[in-house]
């Protein structure tokens, strides 16, 4: 008797977890378990082995479910984000993130907002703002409340850290000794509380790092800064829709910024930038890139998911190499889109563009 699909994923996941434990036990660390994280900055070998259980267990638990159930754990999600609410509202401190804000009620609206706002490449007309029943965008939202200020940079950093978002990725996965000179400059535009300015600091020895960001997420970060970085990092506020104030930089990283905001708002960002730009300055952007090369298709999808959240709450996208190329070749021909690389053990991607002085065409 031929062996049916469900065993035979059941046995490659065992197979897989396994190895996984076995992991564990060569390194002294405990069982995977509900009590601890685990499997945080593990060798690639093994990454792949973790997102392989990851998409096998998804294959193994949907087979046992067939299409009926899985149609309804779609529809039970929603009920998933009315609880959430409520564990956050209610303030439950065992099963709320220490670091963390989990209200998503803008998901439910977005059907609505796509109604309401047929194509919109606007900021303020999204499910956010259906959601919360404002006419403000997102960010404007947050820099005038200092407490979700705080925790959206907060929550920023703590993603940071560790695994496959780690900003180590991005310090060790660049060649940023091209730019490790005296003098050298780099500007984190809307740097956030600048985890990728402090990590880059940490991997390099001269570069020094201007973040940049809306007032209360700069003074929130100023604050945090470690002594140690405190001669090479300092904190500056500034609307990236206002002319770039720090001229000739050798970077201008932006991690996790376009892809909040459409075309039409993207191009303005990046066309403040361009009066400070010297020959050779690079414009380096950070992002999810659908379409790479991800081995499971549980990190395929990935950028996906964050491709749904960015519609719905800033109408916006995550953009694929082609967009990047097609986004600053509109924004200036003299800025040379020069490709995309996605660190090792890495789920967001690097995005460069350099800018090449000379006369400037069809501007
Ligand atoms: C998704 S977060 C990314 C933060 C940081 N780059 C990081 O990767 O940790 C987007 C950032 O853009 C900032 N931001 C939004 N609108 C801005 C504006 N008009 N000028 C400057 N910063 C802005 C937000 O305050 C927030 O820190």
């Amino acid at each position: 008797m031929t062996r049916s699909p469900l065993t035979s994923l059941a046995e490659k996941l065992l197979e897989k977890a396994k190895a996984l434990d076995a992991y564990n036990e060569s390194h002294g660390l405990p069982p995977a378990s509900f009590e601890h994280e685990s499997f945080i900055d593990v060798p690639l070998e093994l990454e792949d082995t973790r997102k392989a259980v990851i998409d096998l267990a998804q294959d193994v638990k949907r087979l046992a479910q067939g299409p009926r159930d899985l149609l309804f754990e779609i529809l039970n999600l929603s009920t998933d984000l009315a609880n959430l609410h409520f564990i956050y509202h209610h303030r439950i401190p065992q099963v709320v993130p220490p670091n963390g804000a989990i209200s998503k009620p803008s998901a439910a609206k977005m059907i609505a907002a796509m109604q309401k706002y047929p194509s919109s490449g606007e900021p303020n007309e999204t499910a956010f703002n259906l959601a919360f029943n404002t006419s403000r965008s997102f960010y404007q939202e947050l820099d005038m409340e200092p407490e979700r200020s705080r925790r959206f940079g907060g929550a920023m950093t703590w993603v940071s850290h560790g695994g496959q978002f780690s900003t180590e990725h991005l310090a060790q996965g660049f060649d940023w000794a091209r730019f490790d000179h005296e003098k050298a400059t780099m500007v984190d535009v809307g740097g956030g509380h600048g985890a990728v300015s402090m990590s880059i600091a940490k991997a390099t020895r001269k570069l020094r790092f201007v973040v940049q960001d809306l007032p209360a997420t700069v003074s929130d970060g100023a604050r945090l800064l470690p002594t140690a970085l405190k001669g090479r990092v300092s904190f500056m506020p500034h609307d990236f829709f206002v002319e770039q104030p720090v001229k000739g930089a050798d970077v201008y990283f932006l991690r996790y910024i376009l892809h909040n905001w459409s075309d039409k708002y993207a191009q303005r960002i990046l066309k403040t930038l361009v009066p400070a730009l010297k020959d050779g300055s690079s414009i380096v952007c950070c992002e999810f890139l659908p379409g790479d090369r991800s081995t499971t298709s549980w990190s395929k999808k990935q950028p996906y998911h964050m491709d749904m959240i960015q519609a719905i709450g800033w109408n916006s996208i995550e953009r694929t190499s082609s967009d990047w190329a097609r986004l600053f070749e509109s924004v200036d021909p003299r800025l040379q889109y020069s490709g995309t690389r996605t660190p090792p053990g890495c789920s967001v991607s690097l995005i460069e563009a350099r800018f090449c002085a000379g006369p400037a065409k069809n501007m």
